[in-house]
This record gives C-alpha cells, structure tokens and sequence, in this order.
C-alpha cells in the first residue's frame, strides 16, 4: 500500500528518525509526534497505521492505544516495547493492536509488520466499498453484458452520473433496460442521496400529468381543494425521469421546453416562479426524429434533449451477451426461489441465443423466471423455454390442438402476461397484439390478478 500515511510515535528522537527514514526509502507518507497527546491530534488528521511507542512522556502507550480505537477502530497499531515488558505487549494485543515489536528492533522486521499490517486495512476497505455498493441499489454493475455496444453504454453513462447535465435522453426498444440506465444514472451521481422521482407520460391524461409534473395551487382547478407539490418540485436536488416522453401531448411538452431552459416553472393555477434543481432523464421506444418528421414532436425539445443521449440496443444486437443475462438470472432467481439450478443445457442456450428477443432483456429476465419455476431438476432444457418450440406463426394462424388437449385458461393467462411483457406494460399496446380493446385487455388483467412486476 504505497502512499500510506504511517505515525510514528516515540520520544527520543533518534529512533524517530531512524523509522521515519526508512518508512520514507519504502515509499510511505509520514508523520512524527514526540508526545501522546500530539500522536493522539495526529491521528485525529487521518494516518493509516501507527508506530507506537510504550514509554511517552504524558501518558503511556496502551491509553493511546485506546484513544486511537476509539477515534477509528479501522486504524492499525503496532506497539513498540522493551523485551522485558512481556505483559505490555499482551495488553496491548488484548486493546486490538495489531502486533508489537520489541525493542531494541530490526528495522527489516518492523518494515515487514508494517507491510502485513498495511494489506489488511487495504483487504478491510476494499470489503467497505464493496458492501456500500452492494447496498447501493444501482451501480454501473448492474448492467450486465461485455458485448462492446453494452461496454459504452456503460462507460457513457459514467460519465453522465458524473458530468452535470441537467437533461438526458435514453432510446431503445422495450425491454432494452431504460429504466435500468435511469436509476444507475441517478445513483452513481451526487443526486443519489436526493429523490428519484419516476413518472410515466402514457399513463396520465395531460391535464392531470401537467398538475402531476408542476403541481397545482389551490382551486387551480374543479377538485383542486389543496395547494400540490409536483413531481419536479418534489425530486428538488434529485432526478426526474420521464418515460415515453414520445407520447407527451404538444402543449405539455412547451411547458417542458420552457421548464428544461429557464430551470423554473409555475404550478398549474399558480403565478410564481419556482426554481429548483433537478436532472431530467427522459425515455421513449420511438423514434424522436421520426415524431418530429411527422409533427407530433417539437423539433426544439428534441434537439435540447437530444443534447445527451444514450441509445440502448436490443438484445438480439448484442448476442454474445444472452449466456451472460441468463446466467446472471439463474443466479439471482437461484437465490430467490431457493433453487440449485446449475445451468442451461448446451442445445436450449444455443437456441435461446438465437431466439428473437423482441421484448428484448425483459422478455428474457420473465423466459428465465418462468423456466426456474418449472424446472425440478438441477439444468434448464428447452422444454422450460415454450416459447423455443411454440412458433409464434402457428400462434397467430390458430394451433393444433395437442392430442392430450389443452388448459384455455392457462392458454389465455400466458398470452395476457406475453403481451404485457412484450410492450413493458402499456395497456393499450398489449390490447392490440392481441386484437383487444383495452376494456377487454384490463377485464383479463383483472381476472388473472395480474401485475406489474416492480423491478
Ligand atoms: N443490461 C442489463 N443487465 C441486466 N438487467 C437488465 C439489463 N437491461 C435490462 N435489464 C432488466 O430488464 C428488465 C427491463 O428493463 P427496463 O429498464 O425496464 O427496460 P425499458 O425501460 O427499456 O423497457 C428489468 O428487469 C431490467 O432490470
Ligand atoms: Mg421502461
């Protein structure tokens, strides 16, 4: 560990100078004290290990000792004692230093505690930053794949957590992982202790996604009874993400616009400017420059979002990186369902990385879920993967009905869930992959209990 900040503390200054020398030859930072209470200040300042003599003028070793854990138990101590002080060395060890070297010493052997000791405050903060990752829910980690079309989407979106963009805008198909690159975003960045705040355009009629977005002041509107904070004002500090921003209506993206330049708003009903601070992530499966050819997208609030932009590509793309998702899930949904399920068989995974993935890794995150669930052995086969054997044309053309018959219900759930999968829970699009309406589409969700996974 070169570069590490080692204290030395004894009175005499000739073995200060002796250790201070050598520490510096092997490459450390150090700083000397001649007393406890200026190795105890010392301290205080930030030094990885601690050379400590027993004898001090104003205290002994071992209440130093003590006072340093107390300040950082993580900090490393090596007490240096007369041979003769057997019990002092023990007392110490007992009071978590982490050995002791007996004087008169030998340099090299100090030298080589010091190294020990030094890897193992490495090994204890490389397990911290581990673990403060592990309970961060995002990390750049989280998106799996090596492919080189995966490997800079992460390295942009790096740079976007770390850069201070204020609008940023993800495309791809369904499934591709927007959400996913949202978040990351968001939690990688100095916003992460701030809200994450996540509406869907699609879901709302414009007037109530507008009160949503801005909020409303009080009889803004019939209903209004109470003044509201919107989305925007309450992410302050934090990061809005907008998803399908493509089926914004006109007059809600101006407002947008107007929002995105002047980093102010107005609450619907309201006349005061309000300002706050916030990064806006927006998403869409459409072709923005297509909208905008068409008029149903504003030309100026594309090219101010378009300013940053990551495209996320579809899985079949990137094949190289489906044994890595699906693994990756099999491990996960190991850990979920309590299953030793090893693997796929060799035919299913070069199956399945030929399949389509239209509804891309979400189609494949649901495939892998529902493969585990049936599976009682210890390997996944085609057989757990319906969608290898049933073509999807046989489906639209009417199936033959299997010899043993068939469960219609069951038939009619799978396809349900299938569409809703396939257009990442859009009602309305789901309905029409299956020729229904989305009255008809939501008495099925209704009937089968469906819902949306969160994730
Ligand atoms: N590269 C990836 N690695 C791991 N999981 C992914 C990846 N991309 C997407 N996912 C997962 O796939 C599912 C769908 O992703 P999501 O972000 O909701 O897609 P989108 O918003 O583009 O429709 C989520 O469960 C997400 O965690
Ligand atoms: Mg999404």
């Amino acid at each position: 560990m070169p570069n590490a900040t080692v204290l030395v503390v004894d009175d005499e200054p000739l073995i200060r100078w002796s250790l201070v020398n050598r520490l510096q030859e092997e490459g450390y930072r150090t700083v000397e004290a001649g007393t406890a209470s200026e190795a105890v200040s010392h301290h205080r300042d930030g030094v990885d290990l601690v050379l400590l003599d027993y004898h001090l003028p104003d205290a002994n070793g071992l209440q130093v000792l003590k006072q340093i854990k107390e300040t950082d138990p993580d900090t490393l101590v090596i007490i240096l004692t007369a041979n003769t002080e057997v019990g002092v060395a023990v007392e110490a060890m007992k009071n978590g230093a982490f050995h002791y070297a007996n004087k008169p010493f030998d340099l090299d052997e100090v030298m080589l505690l010091v190294e020990k000791a030094l890897e193992t405050t490495q090994l204890r903060r490389e397990v911290r930053v581990l673990r403060a990752r592990n309970a961060q829910p995002y990390s750049l980690a989280s998106i799996v794949g090596q492919s080189d079309s995966i490997k800079s989407v992460r390295a942009l979106l790096e740079r976007i957590g770390v850069s201070p963009a204020s609008t940023v805008l993800l495309t791809g198909e369904s499934g591709t992982g927007k959400d996913l690159a949202a978040k990351v975003i968001h939690y990688i960045s100095s916003r992460a202790n701030k809200p994450f705040m996540n509406i869907t355009t699609s879901a709302l009629p414009e007037t109530l996604l507008e009160s949503e977005l801005f909020g409303h002041e009080r009889g803004a509107f019939t209903g209004a009874d109470r003044q509201k904070r919107g989305l925007i004002e309450s992410a302050d500090g934090g990061t809005v993400f907008l998803d399908e921003i493509g089926e914004m209506a006109p007059v809600l993206q101006a407002k947008l616009l107007r929002f995105l330049e002047e980093k102010s708003f107005k609450r619907v009903g309201g006349s005061q400017d309000l300002r706050v601070d916030v990064r806006v992530i927006a998403a869409t499966n459409r072709s923005l420059q297509e909208e905008v050819k068409k008029g149903r997208f504003r030309e100026d609030l594309f090219y101010r979002l378009n300013v940053m932009a990551v495209e996320l590509p579809p899985l079949r793309d990137r094949r190289g990186d489906i044994p890595l998702l699906i693994n990756h899930y099999i491990d996960s949904f190991n850990t979920e369902f309590r299953k030793k399920i090893r693997g796929v068989a060799p035919a299913a995974m070069s199956a399945l990385q030929s399949y389509p993935w239209r509804g891309n890794v979400r189609e494949l995150r649901n495939a892998v879920e529902r493969a585990m669930l049936l599976a009682d052995g210890n390997e996944l086969t085609e057989n757990h993967f319906p969608m290898l054997t049933v073509g999807e044309t046989e489906l639209s053309t009417g199936m033959g009905l299997p010899p043993e018959g068939i469960n219609i219900e069951a038939l009619e759930r799978s396809l349900v869930v299938q569409a809703l999968e396939r257009s990442g829970w859009n009602q309305t699009k789901a309905a029409s992959l299956l020729g229904l309406n989305r009255d008809q589409i939501r008495y099925r969700i209704e009937k089968f209990d469906l819902h949306k996974p969160t994730a």
